[in-house]
């Protein structure tokens, strides 16, 4: 990742796809929660609840996700105070900046965009949401000033795009829009789902932590193992849940977990056990505060309106700097 030295405003779009899993949580939401506390740092996070529009349409569905990422974010700790923690479709400005871009995007080189590729080889619904995705993605970050915007590999090809646009109108119309930096994550280390693939929504594999604990519970004795007898000593690295143990756990934790791998008689079952009551007892507060805050919408709607109010104060001011210049 980009090493962030003087203070810089960080830009991050979630997307709002469904109840956030362990993947999410320990590959994303928490490093991210954790960059955004460091004094230096001046984080913009929203939930990208109008992209998802290219692929859900109920909008009980879009609203439901929106919470539930939102009530993620909460219990671990985003500070609403210091961030600007925000719901994309409460600042409309995006879509008209959005509509800007477009004129200047060429069509030619948005063809070459990898997401839409993959994404309309999956899906029937090919709209034309999806195809002009990245304009809006671009317009999202441009809109405030970002310096700096961390992603995945996945991601990269989009900011590039962004990058581009910013060039393109400052260019027309004299410097008025921020270039942002790319920030990459090339961390390779993807959290294993329960059948050892990357944990993901895709492959139904993942470990929802906000679940009942019947649910939870389940879905970690579902965690794919391996044959050996109870006796027989096994090895820890190579065992899915070894390997999501030791990313929450402490060494000495990790230590003991593993000695008892190596010495046999001791059974999946019981390291399930084990993980299972790790993950209760590490997120307990978490898991508490997601259910209070789901409980009551209300305050989630106060807590976003807080992050809207001071995004769109922003927002209206690039706005108003490109209306003029485009002759608005
Ligand atoms: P999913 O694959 O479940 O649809 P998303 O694509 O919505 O997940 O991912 C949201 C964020 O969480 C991204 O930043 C992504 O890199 C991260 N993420 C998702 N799954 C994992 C995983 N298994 N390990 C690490 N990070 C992950
Ligand atoms: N496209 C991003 C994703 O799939 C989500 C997103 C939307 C985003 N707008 C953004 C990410 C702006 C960073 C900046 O994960």
């Amino acid at each position: 990742m980009l090493k962030i030295t003087a203070m810089a405003r960080i830009l991050t779009g979630i997307q709002s796809t469904g109840v956030p899993h362990l993947g999410n949580l320990l590959g994303a939401i928490i490093p991210t929660i954790n960059i955004s506390l460091e004094k230096n740092n001046e984080m913009f996070a929203f939930i990208a609840d109008m992209h998802s529009l290219t692929s859900i349409k109920e909008g009980d569905t879009i609203r439901e996700n929106t919470y539930s990422v939102a009530a993620t974010w909460l219990a671990f700790g985003v500070d609403i105070e210091k961030n600007v923690f925000y719901r994309q479709s409460d600042v409309t400005e995006a879509v008209e900046l959005s509509w800007y871009l477009s004129c200047f995007m060429p069509f030619s080189r948005l063809q070459l965009a990898n997401s839409f590729k993959d994404k309309s080889k999956k899906t029937d619904d090919v709209n034309s949401g999806l195809f002009s995705y990245p304009v809006l993605m671009a317009a999202d970050i441009l809109l405030y000033d970002a310096e700096v915007v961390p992603v995945g590999k996945d991601q990269k090809q989009h900011l590039e795009f962004t990058r581009d646009l910013a060039d393109r109108i400052n260019h027309q119309y004299g410097k008025i829009l921020t270039k942002p930096e790319i920030s990459l994550n090339n961390k390779t280390m993807y959290i294993p789902g329960v059948d050892g693939q990357k944990m993901s929504k895709s492959y139904g594999n993942t470990i929802n932590i906000f679940d009942s604990d019947k649910n939870l519970r389940k879905s970690i004795m579902g965690i794919r193992t391996d044959n050996f007898s109870l006796e027989e000593p096994k090895t820890p690295d190579s065992c899915i849940v070894f390997q999501l143990y030791a990313l929450l756990a402490s060494e000495e934790q990790k230590k003991e977990l593993a000695t008892k791998y190596i010495n046999g008689n001791f059974g999946y079952g019981h390291a399930k056990q084990l993980l299972f009551e790790l993950i209760c007892e590490k997120y307990g507060e978490e898991r508490e505060l997601y259910s209070e805050l789901m409980r009551n919408k209300v305050i989630l709607d106060e807590k976003l309106e807080i992050g809207a109010e001071k995004a769109k104060i922003i927002a209206k001011n690039t706005i108003n700097r490109v209306r003029n210049v485009m002759g608005y």
